[in-house]
Formats: structure tokens, sequence, C-alpha cells
């Protein structure tokens, strides 16, 4: 397989420009590396090759790149990052389609939402918590034999489903204007401990973002789920919650999953509305 000719432009070699970063908080960098041309490379393998020669493409010794992956093909979301310039998942990115549009060099640069905690590895907490802020399950948690749950139509089921593919994954998060990075730095002395409920205290004001907006919809509109329906709404009303979102529709366009979010935002702000109607009212 070496050896072979990149046909964009004939080289035997590309170059991959990574924005690196040692840890998190510190100053970034760029470096570029080498890699021998193969056909049918995705953006994981060059990845591993880079790790492997652990050079610049000048020939100076670096630490290895670090990311992260998981599934590889397209379903835990763990390996999102920005290549030439668009969000998207590495284990999908294929080299030769990147080198069609940009020949000769990809650039690799971790989300920019989500604090940086090496490289191109970031801390996607804060999603999670926006997902425990909403409930995002069904709640029941014993073992008891409660019968056959609420029947739900083709339809209901047809306009649910999409929403459960959602891999968390960043993607929606990282292309919307209006949500901005909350990194906390942890404290001289500071216990794990006090860091951590420091961290989630800032969480649990900041905006939700469309992904977990759109899975607060999915179990409010599932027929056990939407036992908790007003606990999810009372989320989606509170500060950081739906009214944040200022309907850019930036995140609907970049979902690999293509999960219809606005048609989610648009029902969370009509479910919001009525919930606040009915407890002005007493219900
Ligand atoms: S529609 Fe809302 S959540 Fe989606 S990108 Fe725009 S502001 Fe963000
Ligand atoms: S909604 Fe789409 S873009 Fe957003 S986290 Fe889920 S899969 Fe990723
Ligand atoms: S490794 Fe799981 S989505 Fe890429």
């Amino acid at each position: 397989m070496t050896g072979m000719s990149n046909p964009s432009t004939g080289a035997k070699s590309f170059i991959v420009k990574v924005q690196r970063q040692s840890a998190p908080g510190e100053a970034t960098r760029w470096e570029r590396f080498r890699v021998p041309y193969e056909a049918n490379l995705n953006v994981i393998s060059v990845l591993q090759k880079i790790a492997a020669m652990a050079k610049t493409s000048d020939g100076k010794d670096t630490t290895p790149v670090a990311w992260d992956c998981n599934c590889l093909e397209e379903v835990c979301g763990a390996c999102t990052m920005v290549i030439n310039g668009q969000v998207r998942q590495s284990c999908s990115a294929l080299v030769d389609k990147l080198l069609e549009d940009s020949p000769g060099e990809i650039e690799l640069r971790p989300m920019s939402k989500f604090p940086v905690v090496r490289d191109l590895v970031v801390d996607r907490g804060r999603v999670f918590n926006a997902l425990k802020r909403v409930k995002a399950w069904v709640g029941v948690d014993d073992y008891y034999d409660r019968g056959p749950g609420p029947k739900e139509s083709q339809d209901q089921q047809e306009t649910r489903y999409p929403l459960s593919e959602c891999m968390t994954c960043g993607c929606c998060m990282e292309a919307c204007p209006q949500y901005t990075k909350v990194e906390v730095k942890k404290k001289a002395g500071e216990s794990e401990a006090d860091f951590e409920a420091r961290r989630e205290a800032e969480y649990s004001t900041a905006f939700l973002g469309a992904a977990p907006i759109s899975q607060a919809i999915l179990f409010n509109e599932h027929g056990t789920g939407k036992m908790a329906a007003d606990d999810r709404l009372e989320e989606l009303m509170a500060p950081g919650g739906v009214q944040v979102c200022g309907n850019a529709q930036n995140c609907v366009a970049v979902c690999p999953k293509e999960i219809p979010l606005t048609r989610s935002i648009a029902r969370a702000g009509r479910q919001v509305t009525v919930y606040s109607i009915k407890k002005f009212f007493g219900r």
C-alpha cells in the first residue's frame, strides 16, 4: 500500500496540521506532520500513523498527538473534531475526500466550545450534565413487573425514533452561536470534590444546547417518560433553557444524524408556553 501517490497532487505524502495543547487551559500551538499517502485512509488511521512517528514534518521529536475514539463507525460521537474547518467525526472522515477538497493538507482542531483535555480530546461533561438537567431517561428504576407500557402509534414511533439517534457528539453545540464555552479551572489546593461541585454549578445555568433540548422532547413524548414532563419543562424554562436559542438553525445543518433539531426546539418552546400558562392559572 505504501509508495502510492495522492491523486489530488501526485505527491507520495500529505501534510496534517494539528492544533496541540498539552493540558487544560494551556496555550495552543500548531504542529505539522508528513504522512505517507495510502488509499482509503480515514482521519483516525492518520492519527495512528502520526502517533507512531511522533516527529514533525521538519524532523523534530514531539509527543504523540492525543485523540479520542471508540466505536469507529459514527455511533459513539467520541472522535468529533474540527476537520478542515468543519465539525464532524474523524472515524468517518475519509482522507481521499478531504484531499480532493483541500489538496496536500488536512487541518485538525479540537472543538472550540468544550474545554480541551489534551490536543484533540475535549471534555463534553457539560452535555452529560445537561442531559441530567432535563432528565433524559424514562424514570422507572425498579424491577417490578408493571405490565405492558402505554401503546405508541406508528406515527409517534416515526416522529420520536430520529431523536433517539443522538450520539451526544457535540457537533450541534459547536456550530451554535448561542452556545459559548464554559471552562472552569481548578484552583490551587482545591479538592477534586469542591472543583467538581463548582463546575456542576456553572454548568447548571449555562445554555442546554440543541441536543439536550431534543432529548427532553424525545422523553416528554414517550408514553412512560412523559410522567416527568413537568420537571423537564421546568428545566427548559429555567436559566439556560430553550429561550436562549436564537433560531439560527446552524445545529440542524451540522448534525451527522440529521436529527430534526429545530423541530424539537419549536416543540420545546410550545410545550413550555402551554405549561407556563397552565401553571399561571394554577392548572
Ligand atoms: S437553532 Fe438554537 S440551538 Fe440551533 S444553532 Fe441556532 S441558536 Fe443554537
Ligand atoms: S443532535 Fe446531532 S449533532 Fe447534536 S449531539 Fe446529537 S447527534 Fe450530535
Ligand atoms: S469513534 Fe465513535 S463516532 Fe467516531
